[in-house]
């Protein structure tokens, strides 16, 4: 196979740095350099992954923050071991199926439940992640980890375009349902300013915030078990209709999972299994492309290598609708999924010249990017740690923590809350991700580790719903397959399809850059090519972001956070 030269793109160089001391890549500038700080001062991946999450609870509240969850895979380099550890928020005890089924028949065509309000809400669990985080693997203490945070806060938190145009976005959601600025009067006040987006530039302080972050370092996580800040979580979603209680937060459990490996030629992937789709859709897709003969002929850059990769994602979507789900509670066939021979009848059914009937993709057919962060951090000594995570929406349900003035997720709508309704992110899911007391919703959060001989050589993830997955599979194949320097790899067209909508999405960024990177005419071909082949391309721009650290072969690691969303990585 070629390899295609690409050029360095200065345009992006902000979004890439290189280092042999460690590296924070998130979609903070601030957040990064928090992480980078803890690195300098001695701690390890873990310790900076912890700083990291607590500045992006006050630096991207419309991403992430303590009313959310999120998924980590660690690379413990003394033991060479990976963990997984879960702290995905659950179906509230007194969130059932029928619960759902009755609010959704009562607001009609209306704003959707499990979108927003307090039914939306799923049992917040990031503040007990990252405690366990720091039980198992940190080195310094968890007020040592909150301090920089707590600091950043007092101070403000530099407004950027990507915080403005949320706000803006949030702003416009209102204006469009008028009741909002009753119902969710808070967010109104605060983040959203009184319809008034705070100009890039300025700083904003969460005064809310510093105190829930002061009552963790006063009282560790038990303040958001058992504590004044989670009792706040269940009266603040109670008082718009959520059914969160006292002992859903008391009874949380975060669960350690076992990483799902697969080979894709020379490199080992280590990714993400249930309750994420990720992982899975993921294996699936790469090992049908391994065992497409189309696909590993094809050139590079070639169209026909773009609809194949298309093709096969749509397949792996197709699954997901079908399948996954929760694996305590659903039984998810993922070993059937993952396996070379269900890769192999996959790849036969491709065809290098059409795509098929919408009905023929997966095992059986049945019938945007704002509310989520990735970071990727590494230390000296080689312990890497790729973490998404996520409050779903932006603003997540609307509804703030009374007076620690935190968002809470809407989690919930990651669940097929109502059989056959497209979710936020146009997904159709079966009876496998039905709502019940407890269980994890599907998620397509998917932080990965790709390995060459063993070592870690790539660590990326991303936000943006299902494009998540589509998004690591890009920029993982840009790397490995197409050996684009990263700043490329991030920044080059991400093609999507998640089966249905039965739609190709493009993501082009006019300040990305990516707007016919190969070319105005080399894209008008991929766009005609894909067409003949009978692919759908959308108008819509739907986009994800991606953060990555690539290790090199002589010991350095180039960290890149995505141009789409003004990130930056830092090191020590
Ligand atoms: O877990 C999931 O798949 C979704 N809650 C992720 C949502 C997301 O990425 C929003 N965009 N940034």
């Amino acid at each position: 196979m070629a390899n295609t030269a690409f050029s360095q793109d200065p345009s992006n160089s902000d979004a890439v740095l290189r280092s042999r001391h460690g590296m924070v890549a998130s979609d903070s500038p601030e957040a990064s350099r928090i992480g980078a700080q803890i690195l300098a001062e001695g701690g390890n991946a873990f310790d900076a992954a912890i700083a990291t999450s607590f500045a992006l609870a006050i630096t991207r509240p419309e991403s992430t923050g303590l009313g959310g969850g999120g998924f980590m895979l660690g690379y413990v380099a003394k033991a060479n071991d990976f963990v997984i550890l879960d702290f995905r928020e659950t179906a509230p005890k007194a969130a059932t199926a029928e619960l759902f089924s009755r609010l959704h028949a009562e607001a009609g065509d209306g704003p959707s439940p499990a979108i927003y309000g307090g039914a939306a809400v799923a049992t917040p669990a990031l503040v007990l992640g990252l405690a366990e985080i720091h039980k198992r693997f940190a080195s310094k203490t968890l007020n040592e980890l909150l301090r920089p945070a707590i600091a950043l806060s007092r101070q403000g938190f530099l407004v950027d375009r990507t915080y403005n145009n949320a706000v803006q976005d949030v702003i416009d959601d209102f204006r469009k349902h008028p009741e909002f600025q009753t119902r969710f009067a808070l967010l109104w006040q605060t983040y959203l300013n009184n319809g008034q987006a705070p100009p890039v530039g300025t700083r904003v302080k969460p005064a809310g915030v510093t105190f829930a972050l002061e009552q963790i370092a006063a009282n560790g996580p038990a303040a958001f078990r058992v504590g004044d800040a989670a009792y706040a979580c269940v009266t603040s979603a109670q008082a718009v209709g959520g059914v969160l209680a006292r002992e859903d937060l008391e009874n949380y459990q975060v669960r350690e999972r076992r990483p799902l490996r697969f080979r894709y030629g020379r490199h080992e992937i280590v990714a993400m299994p249930p309750p994420s789709s990720g992982g899975i859709v993921l294996a699936e897709t790469l090992q049908t492309l391994a065992h497409s003969p189309a696909y590993q002929q094809a050139a590079l850059d070639s169209p026909l290598r773009t609809h194949l990769l298309l093709e096969a994602l749509k397949h792996g979507f197709a699954d997901r609708s079908r399948w996954h789900g929760d694996a305590d509670f659903a039984d998810v066939p993922f070993a059937k999924l993952t396996s070379d021979s269900y890769a192999a009848e996959l790849a036969g059914r491709l065809s290098p010249d059409h795509v098929s009937d919408p009905e023929s993709y997966g095992v059986a057919a049945q019938p945007d990017d704002r509310g989520t962060s990735h970071f990727c951090v590494a230390d000296r000594d080689g312990n890497v740690v790729s973490m998404t995570e996520t409050i779903n929406g932006t603003y997540g349900s609307y509804v703030v923590v009374l007076p620690y003035g935190f968002v809470l997720n809407n989690q919930m709508d990651d669940f097929a809350t109502d059989l056959g309704r497209p979710n936020l992110y146009g997904l159709r899911q079966g009876a496998a991700n039905a709502v019940a007391p407890g269980k994890r919703p599907l998620s397509s959060m998917a932080p990965t580790i790709v390995l060459e001989e063993g070592k870690p050589v790539l660590a990326l993830g991303a936000s943006g719903g299902p494009r998540i997955i589509s998004s690591v599979l890009h920029v993982l194949l840009n790397v490995i397959e197409r050996k684009m320097p990263l700043e490329r790899a991030l920044t080059a067209l991400r093609p999507h399809h998640q089966w249905q909508p039965d739609e190709v999405f493009l993501d082009r960024d006019p300040l990305v850059g990516n707007v016919g990177e190969r070319g105005p005419e080399a894209e008008r071909r991929l766009l005609d090519e894909l067409k003949r082949r009978g692919h759908v391309i959308s108008d819509k721009r739907r986009g994800a972001v991606v953060q990555a650290i690539q290790f090199t072969s002589d010991g350095e690691m180039i960290g890149g956070s995505d141009p789409r969303k003004g990130g930056k990585p830092a090191s020590p």
